[in-house]
């Protein structure tokens, strides 16, 4: 994957301004709202069966905040994201049987949380350089299925 330095001043200039809880728990709220069938792989969690319920469980939070730290470690490895999440991909593959298809899912939803934070600031191309972003994420975490 090729960055340019347009691409890699977007993604980083919003990514110092963003709250890493705050965003995990909309992203991962909105997945779970939006697309009720992720609800099944976060059983140890609780209750996680409607949007009252998910905005206030803990443990969604948690997670989610979790979960944007993760991709944290993308953004400091731009050029090596594959080999950061190598064992992650494994995890969600192997042991926890997560369908890649769900990665895209939670990509849109914190694109679409970034958007809600930054409003007009988020313009076509940060929002661009943030797509291809979780798409090369996407791309990694899927890397170890087979
Ligand atoms: C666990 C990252 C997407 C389901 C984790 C963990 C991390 C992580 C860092 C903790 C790993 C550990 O315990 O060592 C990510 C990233 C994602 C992503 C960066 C995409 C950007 C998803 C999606 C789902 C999912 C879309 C399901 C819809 C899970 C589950 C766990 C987990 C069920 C275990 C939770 C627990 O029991 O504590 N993920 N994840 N992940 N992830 Fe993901």
């Amino acid at each position: 994957v090729h960055w340019t330095d347009e691409e890699r001043q977007a993604i980083t200039s919003i990514w110092a301004e963003v709250n890493v809880e705050e965003a995990g728990h909309q992203a991962l709220t909105r997945v779970l709202v939006v697309y009720p069938w992720t609800q099944r792989y976060f059983s140890t969690f609780g209750n996680v069966s409607n949007a009252t319920a998910i905005a206030g469980n803990h443990m969604v939070r948690a997670h989610g905040k979790r979960v944007v730290v993760a991709l944290g470690d993308a953004i400091k490895n731009l050029d090596n994201v594959k080999a950061t999440y190598a064992k992650l991909s494994e995890l969600h593959s192997e042991k926890l049987h997560v369908d890649p298809e769900n990665f895209k899912l939670l990509g849109e939803t914190l694109i679409i949380s970034l958007a809600a934070q930054f409003g007009a600031a988020f313009t076509p191309d940060i929002q661009a350089a943030w797509q291809k972003l979780m798409a090369v994420v996407t791309a990694a975490l899927s890397k170890q299925y087979y």
